[in-house]
């Protein structure tokens, strides 16, 4: 039950497609502990508390500026936490490290380099020698779609493809938990499904942990394991949600659903005073 520590999880009496709140036998990953961020007068996060399963995805949602990218920073270890702490499989994050791999929202590629040194670049960083990691790099350009821009430059590619430039590096890396900070959002919807089956397939079969940033509630339905609700001012978890008896269904088939379409009008409702 510890995962559940300071949330509220929504449970219908009315709809099976809300899981029961006791998934006990969750083994959890990262753990987040009464994290604060000030950015000077700026409270990015209040005292958050929020667990992620191993092995399981989970979705932030939350509106613009509610701490989505501030909170995975401080997992990744990129930024200090003003209070509280971050733990992984047990130990107190304090800095980067190689069990985590970050996929940013504004792409973070190196301007400098081709396609195939910033896909290899995180393997380049771990002193994996050139012709091993060019060649995992090469496994990951083909599957994010980017067989034969190799060489070209960041300047060269559209939004979703550095995107996908992105994807690949993080992928590349084999980390246990993947941080993902909207990494869709600039990629076309055909290649969107396509991303989105290719990542229920590492969670599946490699049991990877995935905290993911999304604006999209239909797509956090579809992929997570759990979606925590952010809301601003202070930012808080508002509640916990685990659509996960939607795992393995056809897409067309959930999206059609009435649980479905349930849980994004529930979700809605928490969310839509916050939209501007
Ligand atoms: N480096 C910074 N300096 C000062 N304030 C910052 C900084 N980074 C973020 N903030 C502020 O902290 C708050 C949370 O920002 P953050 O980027 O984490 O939100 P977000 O949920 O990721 O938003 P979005 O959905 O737009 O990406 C915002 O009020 C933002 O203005
Ligand atoms: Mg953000």
């Amino acid at each position: 039950m510890s995962y559940l520590k300071g949330t509220t999880v929504v449970m219908s009496q009315t709809n099976d497609a809300f899981a029961k709140a006791e998934p006990l036998d969750v083994d959890t990953a990262v753990s987040v502990r009464g994290v604060s961020k000030n950015y000077g007068e700026v409270e990015a996060l209040k005292n958050l508390s929020l667990d992620f399963p191993r092995g399981q995805l989970t979705s932030l949602l939350g509106p613009s500026g509610c701490g989505k990218t501030t909170l995975l920073k401080i997992i990744a270890g990129l930024l200090e936490p003003t209070a509280g702490e971050i733990e992984i499989d047990g130990k107190k994050v304090t800095g980067p490290g190689p069990d985590r791999a970050f996929v940013f929202q504004d792409f973070a590629l190196l301007p400098w380099a081709n396609v195939m040194r910033n896909v290899s670049f995180g393997l380049e960083l771990r002193g994996v020698a050139k012709s091993e990691r060019e060649d995992i790099a090469q496994k990951y350009i083909d599957n994010v779609g980017l067989s034969g821009f190799e060489k070209a430059y960041p300047h060269e590619l559209s939004g979703g493809m550095r995107q996908r430039v992105g994807l690949a590096r993080a992928l590349s890396v084999d980390a246990q938990v993947l941080l993902l900070d909207e990494p869709f959002s600039a990629v076309d919807e055909q290649n969107r499904r396509k991303f989105q089956e290719d990542m229920l397939e590492l969670v599946r079969n490699e049991n990877k942990t995935f905290l993911f940033v999304t604006h999209s509630i239909e797509e956090a339905v579809y992929v997570s394991d759990q979606i925590a609700i952010l809301l601003p001012r202070p930012s808080r978890v508002s509640e916990v949600i685990r659509p996960s008896s939607f795992r393995g269904t056809n897409v067309e088939n959930i999206r059609r659903s009435p649980e479905y379409l349930d849980i994004v009008d529930q979700i809605w409702a928490s969310l839509r005073n916050y939209v501007e």
